[in-house]
């Protein structure tokens, strides 16, 4: 039996696509929700749901009972990620979990000084623990969701015409969500990847930079791209009324991509998918020469 963590979530659910895809029966499959109503299209495939939260370890442990293995899917709640990641380590641990399959985050500067560091502690804390847990693992360095780039773009891009971020000319090796979870059901699928590290990342990083220089050849329209400083940016976005905590986010993994923090690139995830990542000028065409972004 194959557990899904953070199944009611969009990394979740593809994984559970892509493994019914792979022809693994859904009586394989079982589903860690915390709220039975948002999995309703779980139990209609036939996925058994198992109740848990990551902040309860009992209820993880009842939840755990006879799986063989698990994809633990990072918590979205990164202030009490630890403790939460912790009690799923020992309740795998507990209930005979045989290999744990993990998301973790593909950062290079693994260190305090990093501005992404509160995301990336949970991170590596979490890696030492499985491995020394003694569960068999596979490590997933996940890059960021090349599905978040319009976010940090702006919703007025195209209009404004400005990409107004701090992230000067660093890179970054983005992937859309949906194949780093192809990748993942692929490995969940055959027995060969015990003990691995992936890099989940895209062959090609890009800047924001060559995105306005892109998105201008694609839609005719000028766009400009603005690096100001970190305190400018959180200045300027707190004036426009933009809520700190989504400023700090932005800022955040804007600061480390020009740090180069960011700059991942590697041929694991194409490997594991068989053929090349969607690029960053498929996804731009994809999402700003539609209907809605005229
Ligand atoms: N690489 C990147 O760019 C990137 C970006 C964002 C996030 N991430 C990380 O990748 C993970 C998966 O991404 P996603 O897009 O699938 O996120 P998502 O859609 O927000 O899904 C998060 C999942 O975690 C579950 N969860 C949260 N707190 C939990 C708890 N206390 N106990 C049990 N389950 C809990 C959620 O359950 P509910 O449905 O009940 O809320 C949901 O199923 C995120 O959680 C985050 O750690 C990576």
């Amino acid at each position: 039996m194959i557990l899904i963590t953070g199944a009611t979530g969009h990394y979740g659910k593809l994984t559970i696509n892509f493994l019914l895809n792979n022809g693994v029966p859904a009586n394989q499959i079982a589903a860690l929700v915390r709220n039975e109503e948002k999995a309703a299209d779980l139990k209609q495939l036939g996925i058994e749901l198992r109740i848990g939260d990551y902040n309860n370890y009992d209820s993880l442990v009842k939840a755990f009972t006879g799986i063989e293995k698990m994809l633990f899917i990072s918590s979205s709640d990164i202030i009490n990620r630890e403790t939460q990641h912790l009690h799923v380590v020992n309740a795998a641990k507990a209930s005979g979990v045989q290999h744990v399959v993990y998301t973790g985050f593909n950062g290079k500067n693994q260190s305090e000084s990093s501005p992404l560091w509160l995301v990336s502690k949970s991170h590596l804390n979490t890696e030492k623990w499985i491995k020394e847990s003694g569960i068999n693992y596979t490590i997933l360095k996940n890059t960021l969701y090349m599905d978040f780039i319009p976010m940090f773009l702006g919703e007025t891009v195209l209009k404004s015409g400005t990409i107004y971020l701090p992230a000067g000319d660093g890179k970054v090796g983005a992937a859309l969500r949906a194949e780093m979870a192809e990748a993942t059901a692929n490995i969940l699928s055959s027995n060969n990847h015990i003990g691995k590290t992936y890099s989940f990342a895209n062959p090609e990083s890009f800047s924001y930079g060559y995105i306005a220089t892109y998105l201008t050849q694609l839609t005719g329209k000028s766009i400009q791209y603005i690096s100001p400083t970190a305190e400018e940016y959180v200045q300027t976005l707190t004036t426009l009324g933009v809520p700190t905590d989504f400023i700090n986010v932005l800022s955040s993994f804007a600061v480390a991509q020009s740090l180069g923090e960011l700059d991942s690139t590697g041929s694991d995830l194409e490997t594991l998918l068989g053929r090349k990542p969607t690029t960053i000028q498929t996804f731009l065409s994809q999402v700003y020469t539609t209907a809605t972004n005229p």
